[in-house]
């Protein structure tokens, strides 16, 4: 049982779980905790090295975030975003976007029909048959995304009044489609943009001459030589 001060003093997801269901049982509890940091763990951390790494080769991108950030830390040396300042991200949110665009955690997926159909492009599906679909390649078509496609570019986000563009998930499929969408897109989102917001405002990052990043085809996207980055303080 968790008390009304310890909601206050615990913001963890386990806690507030328990606060809203009082019915699970342990091993319930246990399964949730652990389907949680499954999904959420090697995704995140795929993505902050591939942002860190996009931001350290645009400073043109980095100097955008960097201030945009400056605005939200208000003239104070130290830096301490809350979750109702994150709304005021917007170009930090466009350079997740992209940067999962190009890069998403998760490139491929299988499916597998349990009866036989018809996709709407009219290619006909036995049942069993079993389907492959790289959400890596579907961020990079030119016939989606633009003669652009390639390049990593926060603004394709961002709409004429400052706002993010609402890109639908059949497009953007990073986080899949459909009824087994992804749970977690919006606490990425913000677990994401406290993370840079606070590593961006306090440490520069350099890329180590001469070391080249490459992707690798695994379930989770990871970069084959590691990234080998050069941290300083910043002086803010
Ligand atoms: C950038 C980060 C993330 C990406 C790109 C991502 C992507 C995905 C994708 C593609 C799936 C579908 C998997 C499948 O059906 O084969 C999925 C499912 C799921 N994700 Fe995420 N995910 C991310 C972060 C998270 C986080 C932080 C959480 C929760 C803490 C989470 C929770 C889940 C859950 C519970 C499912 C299963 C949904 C279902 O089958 O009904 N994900 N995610």
């Amino acid at each position: 049982m968790v008390h009304k001060e310890e909601q206050r003093q615990h913001h963890d997801i386990l806690t507030q779980w328990l606060l809203a269901d009082h019915q699970s049982t342990d091993k319930f509890l246990r399964d949730i905790a652990l389907t949680l940091i499954s999904a959420g763990r090697d995704t995140l951390s795929s993505t902050l090295s591939l942002l860190l790494w996009l931001v350290a080769t645009h400073p043109d991108v980095e100097e955008k975030i960097f201030g945009e950030i400056e605005r939200s830390a208000r003239g104070t040396s130290r830096f301490l975003i809350c979750k109702d300042d994150l709304h005021e991200l917007v170009y930090l949110h466009a350079a997740i976007y992209e940067t999962l665009r190009l890069y998403p955690p998760l490139p491929f997926e299988h499916r597998c029909a349990t009866e036989a159909d018809v996709l709407p492009s009219g290619h006909k599906v036995h049942k069993g048959m079993r389907m492959l679909f790289s959400m890596y390649s579907m961020g990079r078509m030119e016939e989606t995304w633009g003669k652009d496609c390639m390049d990593f570019k926060p603004e394709r986000w961002i709409s004429d009044e400052g706002n993010i563009i609402h890109v639908p998930s059949q497009k953007f499929m990073t986080f899949l489609t459909g009824p087994r969408t992804c749970l977690g897109k919006a606490m990425s989102f913000m677990l994401l943009k406290f993370m840079v917001s606070s590593i961006l405002w306090n440490y520069k990052f350099e890329m180590v001459e001469g070391h080249v990043v490459k992707p690798t085809p695994s379930m989770v996207l990871s970069m084959k030589d590691g990234l080998k980055m050069r941290v300083s303080k910043r002086k803010v």
